[in-house]
């Protein structure tokens, strides 16, 4: 049965990993896609290839280019019924050695953006009847993990933003959750490091982006319909040690 008939799903960080599984998945199920992403040639060759899709290259840090995002998204498709929020980046660096640069860099992209597409959408959600939200947060929002600071307090940070607008807008038709993925085989881990975090992992393996598109479809979905405010995490196991 399909899911999605009808919706029209924004997705951020659509062209590669767990946002491209995920647009498929969607697409398989009726959606009608708006991808966004910095990469531009990947993005938009992969939008040709769904059914119903466009490719908006945006930077979810801008505030004018993720406005623009929903302008565009309105003008193809006339509405906007769900929104998975996952652009992210992440790097492994010692605490003492984190310049500030690359602190803010990393706060910028996967907790102010994760902020300012939460509130465009949530902005055209009040025009219609409501909406969703999926944020990628990650297990690393629930747990700790040495050297990666920046990415532990963005993540724990989408953790906690989703809790407070899920609440604020739990009676207005809007739902929010967030998946916490573990670690997952895209190319945001780096090739030799795929070895150590397998064996981290309880199952030891690691987890494969249509694993996380399965359950973004469930958190996207009307199958997930008494859902707000949550955190949904698919690790392996990871955090249950
Ligand atoms: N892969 C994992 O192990 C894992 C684990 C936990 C959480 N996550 C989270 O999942 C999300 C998706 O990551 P992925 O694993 O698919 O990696 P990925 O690198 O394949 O995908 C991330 C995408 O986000 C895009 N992006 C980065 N910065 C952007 C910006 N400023 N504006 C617009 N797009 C931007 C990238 O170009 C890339 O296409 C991220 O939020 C990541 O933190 C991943």
């Amino acid at each position: 049965m399909a899911k999605l008939e009808g919706k029209v799903a924004v997705i951020t960080g659509g062209a590669s990993g767990i946002g491209a599984a995920t647009a498929k998945l969607f697409s398989e199920h009726g959606a009608k896609l708006v991808l966004v992403d910095l990469q531009e040639d990947l993005g938009t060759a992969f939008a040709k290839e769904l059914s119903d899709a466009i490719f908006v290259k945006a930077d979810v840090t801008s505030e004018e280019e993720v406005t623009a995002v929903f302008t565009k998204a309105k003008e193809a498709y006339g509405k906007v019924d769900v929104v998975f929020n996952n652009a992210g980046i992440g790097r492994v660096t010692p605490t003492h050695d984190l310049s500030y640069d690359e602190w803010r860099k990393t706060v910028a992209v996967d907790l102010d953006g994760v902020f300012l597409v939460a509130r465009e959408a949530i902005r055209a959600f009040k025009e219609q009847d409501g909406g969703v939200i999926v944020n990628t947060a990650s297990m690393y929002g629930w747990v700790g993990s040495p050297g990666s600071a920046a990415y532990n307090a963005a993540k724990g940070g989408v953790v906690n933003f989703t809790r407070s607008i899920g609440l604020e807008y739990a009676s207005e038709n809007i739902r929010v959750n967030a998946l916490c993925p573990g670690f997952i085989d895209t190319p945001i881990i780096p090739e030799e490091s795929k070895a150590v975090l397998k064996d981290m992992t309880p199952m030891k393996r690691l987890g494969q982006a249509d694993e996380m598109a399965k359950a973004v479809l469930f958190l996207a979905s009307d199958d997930s319909s008494f859902m707000t405010g949550s955190s949904l995490v698919v690790d392996g196991g990871y955090t249950a040690q």
